[in-house]
């Protein structure tokens, strides 16, 4: 098993360029002894002044979506290319608020992971149930849905470039977690949906994050959990010394 804690900030619409920059100077020393992976996802616009701060440091920079063609009339998209070409390194894809309010399907985020992936990027896959259908019992099966529809097409090799973030819509911005063993339960079901995808080697090996009003107070318990690998962090992830106290508990 190689599974190494992920720590993500996913800033949303958040920051102009010089408050980005003013959020990663702070982050940066808070951070820097950190021994997992820490990512901040950003606004586009945000992106060349970002990947100009964290430079020498160990935040690495994500985009928040990208489009699955690689160019064309397409008003509005940014390509993955696109993000590769400027240094980024991770995207996230099939966020809720994406599927919520920007139209996305399952079958759209299939494709996008599929451009990230072939543009060389890393994705952070997100799967999650409202709560209506938690409350109907299918939480199990809309989370492998899900999960099964975004990995069409994608091989064995590139799974070590797929990290899976488990965020229950009802979780999501509402100051309400899912508990510890509910984070586990549905991280646990992803990675057996990823080996019966694949096989039980990559299933362990694949970083499966929870996300959903994860702060610095609860990070702990979370990410005690066998199944759970990181987190994908929205609000706390503004505040730089609660996104440090997250990345403090990933060990
Ligand atoms: P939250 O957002 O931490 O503010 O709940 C998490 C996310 O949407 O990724």
């Amino acid at each position: 098993m190689s599974r190494k804690y992920v720590i993500a900030g996913n800033w949303k619409m958040n920051k102009t360029p010089a408050e980005a920059v003013e959020l990663i100077n702070q982050l940066k020393p808070l951070v820097a002894g950190a021994s997992c992976d820490v990512i901040t996802a950003v606004p586009f616009v945000d992106i060349p002044a970002v990947l100009e701060a964290v430079k020498g440091s160990n935040i690495k920079v994500g985009a928040q979506n990208c489009h699955w063609e690689k160019s064309g009339a397409f008003t509005g998209e940014v390509s993955a290319e696109m993000l590769k070409s400027l240094g980024v390194e991770y995207v996230i894809i099939g966020h809720s608020e994406r599927r919520q309010y920007f139209g996305e399907t399952d079958v759209t985020v299939n494709k996008r992971v599929r451009a990230a992936l072939d543009a060389g990027l890393t994705v952070i896959l997100c799967v999650g149930e409202y709560l209506e259908q938690r409350e109907q019992g299918v939480t199990s099966e809309i989370c492998a849905m899900q999960t099964k529809i975004a990995l069409q097409g994608v091989s064995a090799e590139e799974m070590s470039r797929i990290i899976i973030a488990y965020e229950p819509v009802w979780a999501i911005g509402t100051g309400k977690t899912a508990t510890a063993q509910q984070a586990n339960e549905v991280c646990a079901l992803i990675r057996s949906t990823i080996a019966s995808l694949y096989n039980q080697e990559i299933a362990d090996n694949t970083v499966i994050q929870y996300g959903g009003s994860m702060n610095a107070a609860n990070a702990a318990e979370l990410l005690a959990q066998s199944d759970v690998d990181g987190g994908l962090i929205g609000g706390a992830s503004l505040k730089p010394a609660d996104f440090a106290a997250i990345v403090a508990a990933a060990k």
